[in-house]
Formats: structure tokens, C-alpha cells, sequence
């Protein structure tokens, strides 16, 4: 299979919540076609962040996105159906998350959606030597909070999983990914990059979008 082309995911959980749409449509006008959305449940990870209804709202919005959603919670095949209803295009659950893998993933692909798994930083590769996923999500920090360095080591990490799933498979990398670290991430073999508080944390939105975009390689930042 040829490889994917790197694309670039921001994440509204850096947005301003209050302007949540404006937000949106600056990284749409950008050139952003992915939105991630990060699910926090308060046991997987210490924090809550949002739920199936800020799908719904960014899709009223009616543009042309697709949403990621990233699932930081415990039993994530209990939250699937939900956040499929809502609107989601890829749901990512983590390996750790629960015992019933193989079974979410099968879930997930059932309603309609593509099917990804996530590792922690400290979760060996070996899962994904059991699973057929759609996507593979390499944690970059730990989950749980935005705004983090990226883990240095994160890149040899991401070309054992490159060369573990072969060409043709979206690797998203997710936490400190900038100018900086898109390279390396993309040298590296990975495809889809989350950016939180790198693009909404900037002054301006818009031309951090297209400094990451350049850096992991996209034909047209
Ligand atoms: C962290 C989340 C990330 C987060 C990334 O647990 O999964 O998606 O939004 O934020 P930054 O880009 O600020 O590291
Ligand atoms: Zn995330």
C-alpha cells in the first residue's frame, strides 16, 4: 500500500471553549481537515474534558472535517456507540483501557466508523502484532493534559510502530507536536499530527497551522 499523506489534526481541547466554532473555522480556513477531539472521563486519565455533544455541535457546523476522536476513558466500549451517534469519524480507544480490545475495535468498525488504538508512552508495541486497526495513535507525552513536551524519545518509538504496522496505515502522534517535533515525528514514519496548544495557543492560529504542516511535510499547508 503507498504511503499516506501527512495531515495535520488540531485539537480543540487547547481551544477557547466559549468561541469553539471561530476556532474551528480558522484551522478549516487553514487548511485543517481532521478535528481531534480528546474525551477525558476523570479515571482513565484525572481530568473530564467533553463528551458526545461537542461532536454534535461541530457538526452543525457543517463543515468539510473529518472528527477524530480520541477516547481517554476506561471500558471505552461502552462510550462507543454514543460518540458514533454524535457524528465521529474515527474513534481511537486505548490499549489499556480495557480487556476487550479485539471486541471495541469490531464495535467500532460496525457503526461505521474507522477503528484506531492508542499506547501510552510506557505501553510496549506488542498489541498492535495482535489487532488489525485502522489507526495507530503513539502517545508523545502522557495522556491527560495539553501543553507537554514532547517525550524525546518518542520518535524511535514511532518507527518500531511504523515498520510493525508497514506503509498504508495512518500513525498519528498526539502531545507536543510544533514546528519543532513535527520533523522528527515525520522522519520518523508518522502521518497524522495532532496540535493543540502549538496552533491554539499561538497568536495566530492560522500560520502555526501552516509552520507544523510544512514541517511533517504536507503537500498543501
Ligand atoms: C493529551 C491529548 C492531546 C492534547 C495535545 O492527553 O490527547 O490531544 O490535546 O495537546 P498539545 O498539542 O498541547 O500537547
Ligand atoms: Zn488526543
Amino acid at each position: 500500500m503507498p504511503a499516506l499523506q501527512p495531515r495535520i489534526a488540531p485539537s480543540i481541547l487547547a481551544a477557547d471553549f466559549a468561541h469553539l466554532g471561530a476556532q474551528v473555522r480558522e484551522v478549516v480556513d487553514a487548511g485543517a481537515r481532521v478535528i481531534h477531539v480528546d474525551v477525558m472521563d476523570g479515571h482513565f486519565v484525572p481530568p473530564f474534558s467533553m463528551g458526545p455533544q461537542v461532536c454534535s455541535a461541530l457538526r452543525a457546523l457543517e463543515l468539510d472535517i473529518e472528527l477524530d476522536v480520541h477516547l481517554m476513558v476506561e471500558r471505552p466500549e461502552r462510550h462507543v456507540a454514543d460518540f458514533a451517534s454524535a457524528g465521529a469519524s474515527n474513534i481511537t480507544i486505548h490499549a489499556e483501557a480495557t480487556p476487550h480490545l479485539n471486541y471495541a475495535v469490531q464495535q467500532i468498525r460496525e457503526l461505521g466508523c474507522t477503528a484506531g488504538v492508542a499506547v501510552c508512552p510506557s505501553t510496549p508495541l506488542d498489541v498492535y502484532r495482535e489487532l488489525d486497526v485502522d489507526l495507530a495513535l503513539c502517545m508523545t507525552v502522557n495522556p491527560g493534559w495539553g501543553g507537554q513536551a514532547f517525550i524525546p524519545s518518542s520518535p524511535d518509538k514511532i518507527r518500531r510502530l511504523r515498520a510493525l504496522i508497514g506503509d498504508g496505515r495512518e500513525l498519528e502522534v498526539d502531545g507536543g507536536i510544533d514546528a519543532a517535533t513535527a520533523g522528527p515525528a515525520a522522519e520518523a514514519g508518522a502521518t497524522l499530527f495532532v496540535a493543540g496548544s502549538a496552533l491554539f495557543g499561538a497568536d495566530d492560529p492560522a500560520a502555526s497551522y501552516h509552520a507544523i504542516a510544512a514541517a511533517a511535510g504536507c503537500s498543501q499547508p
